[in-house]
């Protein structure tokens, strides 16, 4: 049961326990944190989050698809991911995360 640092778009970072399986953007979601409008098909980065640098080698580069997607963003950054592409494991407990300013 990974516990995840994140920052919202409103300020301070908070720690909230996730269940091992759930994509990220799954607790995102769940929090209002994103809006995930296309429900997790990677099409509509509105899921959009930056990385801790520290951890993106756990969390691994995005795939081709999100890359394309992401190439679309005022926001992209080196430590960008899809939220709905990660999927939660126990290794990444304390992962450390900032939601993307929302775009449009
Ligand atoms: S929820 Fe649409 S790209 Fe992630």
């Amino acid at each position: 049961m990974p516990t995840l640092k994140i920052t919202p778009r409103s300020g301070d970072q908070i720690s909230v326990e996730a269940a091992t399986g759930q994509t990220l953007m799954e607790v995102l979601r769940e929090r209002g944190d994103v809006e995930a409008l296309c429900g997790g098909q990677c099409a509509c980065a509105t899921c959009h989050v930056h990385i801790d640098a520290t951890w993106m080698s756990i969390v691994g580069e995005p795939g081709e698809t999100e890359t394309e997607l992401l190439g679309f963003s005022m926001e992209k950054q080196q430590n960008s991911r899809l939220s709905c592409q990660i999927h939660l494991s126990d290794a990444m407990d304390g992962l450390t995360l900032a939601i993307a300013a929302a775009e449009g």
